[in-house]
C-alpha cells in the first residue's frame, strides 16, 4: 500500500473547518495529496462526513446525527464554527467528498465512525458507497466489526485497523479484521512496537502529528504516513 507522506486530518485540520468539501479543496490547493476524513450514517442510512455523534462541536445543528435525515443535516452550517469566512459550507454526503476526491486527485482515507450499535451496518454502507467511487481510497476504523463488515462487502478495498496504543495481540487483530496496514496514535508508539509492525511488513501510520520535528522524527523510524492538521507547516514538494 502506498501512502501519500503527509494525510490532511479531517479534511483540513486546522486551515479549514473539518470534515468539508471546502476542506478537501483547500487540501488540493495548498500541494497536499492525501486527505481523512470520518463517515457516519445519517438517519435514512446515507453516509455524511462527520466526526462527533453530536451535531453541536462543527455545526450550526443540535441533536444527534443518527437522529435526523440527511436532508436535515444538508441544511446546518458546517463552516460557521471553525470561522465566519466559511459560512454556508454545507455538511456533506460520503458521496459527494468521494467525488471531489477523485476530481482534484486526491487519495482519500475513509474512516468508518460507527456509533456504538451501528458498527456492522455503518462498515457495509460506507464500503458500499466507496466501492463504487472512482479514485484511490482506503477504509479504516477503530471499531474490527465495522472493518469485517467493511471487508464482507468490498474485499478489494484495501483497509487499515486503528487502534491508539498498539496492543500486543495486534496480528490476530489485523487477521480477523483483514487490514493491510495499521493506523496508531504517534503519541503512544513505541520503537519495539513499531518496529514489530514494519517486520512484519505492515505499513504503519500515525496521528496526529501537528509539529514538523515530531514527523521527521517518525519518518526516519520508517513510520510512512502521518495525518496533520498543520498543513501549512510543509510545502507541497514535501508532500
Ligand atoms: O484516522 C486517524 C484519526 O482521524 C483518528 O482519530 O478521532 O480524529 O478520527 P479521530
Ligand atoms: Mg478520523
Amino acid at each position: 500500500m502506498i501512502y501519500p507522506r503527509i494525510i490532511a486530518h479531517r479534511c483540513g485540520g486546522a486551515v479549514a473547518p473539518e470534515n468539508t468539501l471546502a476542506g478537501l479543496r483547500l487540501a488540493g490547493r495548498l500541494g497536499c495529496r492525501g486527505v481523512e476524513f470520518d463517515a457516519m450514517l445519517a438517519a435514512d442510512g446515507v453516509p455524511v462526513l462527520i466526526h462527533d455523534e453530536t451535531l453541536e462541536r462543527t455545526t450550526s445543528g443540535r441533536g444527534r446525527v443518527a437522529g435526523m435525515s440527511s436532508a436535515q443535516l444538508a441544511r446546518f452550517d458546517a463552516g460557521i464554527p471553525h470561522h465566519a469566512a466559511f459560512a454556508g459550507e454545507p455538511l456533506p454526503t460520503l458521496d459527494e467528498a468521494l467525488r471531489l476526491c477523485a476530481e482534484l486527485g486526491l487519495w482519500a482515507n475513509v474512516e468508518i465512525k460507527p456509533p456504538a450499535g451501528q458498527e456492522a451496518e455503518t462498515g457495509y454502507v460506507v464500503a458500499r458507497h466507496a466501492a463504487m467511487a472512482k479514485g484511490n481510497l482506503l477504509l479504516s476504523s477503530f471499531s474490527p466489526q465495522a472493518l469485517r463488515a467493511a471487508a464482507d462487502e468490498a474485499e478489494q478495498l484495501p483497509r487499515a485497523l486503528l487502534v491508539e496504543v498498539i496492543p500486543a495481540d495486534w496480528r490476530e487483530r489485523m487477521a480477523t479484521t483483514g487490514a493491510g496496514a495499521l493506523h496508531a496514535s504517534a503519541r503512544a508508539l513505541t520503537a519495539d512496537a513499531f518496529e514489530a509492525v514494519r517486520d512484519a511488513g505492515f505499513p504503519l501510520a500515525c496521528y496526529t502529528v501537528n509539529r514538523r520535528q515530531d514527523a521527521e522524527r517518525l519518518f526516519a523510524m520508517g513510520v510512512s504516513a502521518v495525518f496533520t492538521d498543520r498543513l501549512d507547516l510543509w510545502l507541497p514538494a514535501e508532500m
